[in-house]
């Protein structure tokens, strides 16, 4: 489908397939993928290793202003180390979720990630939690993956079982829905459905059929 334009901008919580099904989606169509989440687990990052537990806190701030974070190429370079790594574990995950309740952490980051945006001319898939509602609400492609946290912690426990054997799945839920709470209770840009998003869940439908999915609706869009 050569002439179509996004973004395509894809949101959902933790586990949903959003990173899965972006990524296919955008090597099918040839554009750039953008995970949003690598940008936050980056400040996660810096506050496990800078020993920072609040995210009002005045260094982890200044720390952010002076943070040159890369996340093209699916690598993460954090002040040009490669940090890809070390931000897959629960508790990078965790502070992340924490960092993303600033209003001025998520100014930074949003600014960068409507930069990345802006330079592919509209050939981007770009995934987080407010994409659609306030990074590129006016994408002409947006889409809100959900599922129940029982699937969604099925999913994440065969990603996670290889680094950590004795994981539960009732400990995987638990950390999903605590940080989904967190996600979509905080005062700034929660995870929400807004308006003209078009809802998937991904409950019974494998990782190729949510794809194929939205090849059908972008491809039967009049804005294609
Ligand atoms: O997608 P992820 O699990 O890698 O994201 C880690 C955390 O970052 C997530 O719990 C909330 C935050 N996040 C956000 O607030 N906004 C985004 N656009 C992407 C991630």
């Amino acid at each position: 489908m050569p002439d179509i334009i996004g973004p395509l901008a894809l949101d959902g919580p933790v586990a949903s397939g959003k990173s899965s099904v972006g990524r296919t989606l955008a090597n099918q169509l040839g554009w750039v993928f953008a995970d949003t989440g690598l940008m936050y687990r980056a400040i996660g990052y810096l506050m496990v290793h800078h020993d920072i537990e609040s995210n009002d806190s005045k260094y982890l701030l200044e720390l952010t202003h002076k943070a040159t974070i890369d996340i093209r190429h699916e690598k993460v370079m954090l002040n040009g180390e490669n940090i890809t790594a070390h931000i897959r574990s629960p508790k990078i995950a965790n502070r992340a979720s924490i960092a993303a309740e600033s209003s001025e952490i998520r100014e930074l980051l949003v600014e960068e990630q409507r930069k990345i945006a802006a330079d592919t001319n509209g050939k981007i898939v770009m995934v987080g939690r407010d994409i659609t509602s306030i990074v590129i609400p006016d994408a002409p492609f947006r889409f809100f993956l959900d599922a129940s946290s029982s699937v969604r912690a099925k999913r994440r426990l065969t990603e996670q079982i290889e680094m950590n054997p004795n994981i539960s799945i009732s400990e995987v839920k638990k950390a999903i829905d605590n940080r989904d709470k967190r996600d979509m209770e905080r005062d700034v840009s929660p995870l929400t459905l807004s308006k003209g998003t078009r809802l998937i869940n991904t409950e019974h439908l494998s990782l190729n059929s949510v794809v194929d999915e939205i090849m059908r609706l972008i491809g039967n869009s009049k804005t294609s």
